[in-house]
């Protein structure tokens, strides 16, 4: 495995294994790797001949200061894992690698960015497309690879590479838990111990409303869902939506879509979790 620091190194590197027709994958990081991120590396392995991971805490996507100052950073154990799991390449540049001059690039997504984390994080898809759009520009991948815990930044992708019109494959990855059933997350580092220790009530809580949905209404499972979260000290809910599951629009029946997921974003003291559920 190689890391660089630089897009050129990197785009020497892959030049010649293109050429002899090699299928490259991409996996999209801020680092700070965890299993989940390991999952979208060996899936990427199985179905490529390289793998080039990059490790990026990209400035422009955090609309919160603080957030972005606490981001966990810890390249050297993410290199250990990266080896561990047969990866071919890390790109992990600085801020002026990747970004040598001010962004003025801007990108709109519709319907698909006016819910949920969108209004909530004015700027974030946006600045998830810039650094995305740059990726696959340096990396220029036949597949990319994303976690489906961000399932809103998979439609959003999935609308990118249309809107650009890139001969990409966005492969969706299922969710990787604690084995308390937590999603794994670099914020979760940064949990209380009482908190990490009551966290788990999330998956739990969206586990059992699929369990409500067979005899309550969309309406009434998502209030259900809210009051659990509000009645708790330890958690202040800030949405939880119940959407189709490619607009991402806000469903009132279960018969209205077939395919139905509840996205969550919950804050425990200073630390924003999100999660996901499947209906149908
Ligand atoms: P980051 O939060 O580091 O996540 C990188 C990838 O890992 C994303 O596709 C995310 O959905 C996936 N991932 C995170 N936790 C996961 C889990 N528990 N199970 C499965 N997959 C998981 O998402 C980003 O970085 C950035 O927005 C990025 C796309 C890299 C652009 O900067």
């Amino acid at each position: 495995m190689k890391v660089f620091n630089t897009v050129k190194e990197l785009r020497d590197e892959l030049e010649p294994l293109r050429q002899a027709g090699k299928i490259i994958g991409l996996v999209p990081t801020m680092g700070a790797l965890h299993e989940g991120h390991l999952s979208l590396v060996r899936r990427a392995k199985q179905e490529c001949d390289i793998v080039v991971v990059s490790d990026f805490v990209n400035p422009i996507q955090f609309n919160n200061q603080h957030d972005l100052e606490t981001y966990p950073r810890t390249l050297d154990e993410d290199v250990a894992k990266l080896q561990s799991v047969d990866c071919d390449y890390v790109l992990a540049p600085s801020v002026e690698e990747m970004y040598p001059t001010p962004v003025t690039d801007k990108y709109s997504f519709g319907i698909i960015e006016e819910v949920m984390e969108g209004p909530r994080r004015p700027g974030h898809f946006s600045g998830v497309a810039v650094v995305v759009r740059r990726l696959f520009d340096i990396v220029e991948p036949q597949k990319a690879y994303f976690g489906e815990k961000d399932f809103q930044q998979i439609a959003i992708i999935k609308n990118l590479v249309k809107q650009i019109n890139y001969d990409i494959e966005i492969v969706p990855c299922p969710i990787v838990r604690a084995d308390d059933g937590l999603a794994l997350s670099s914020r979760n580092k940064r949990l209380s111990p009482e908190n990490r220790a009551k966290a788990p009530k999330i998956h739990a809580t969206l586990s059992e409303a699929t369990q409500k949905a067979a005899t309550m209404s969309v309406a009434e499972v998502k209030q259900w869902v809210m009051d659990v979260f509000t009645e708790d000290p330890a958690f202040d809910p800030e949405y939880f939506e119940i959407v189709e599951d490619v607009t991402l629009q806000p469903v009132t029946d279960w018969n209205d879509a077939d395919g139905i997921v509840g996205c969550i974003a919950v804050w425990m003291d200073d630390v924003r979790l999100i999660d996901i559920i499947r209906f149908k």
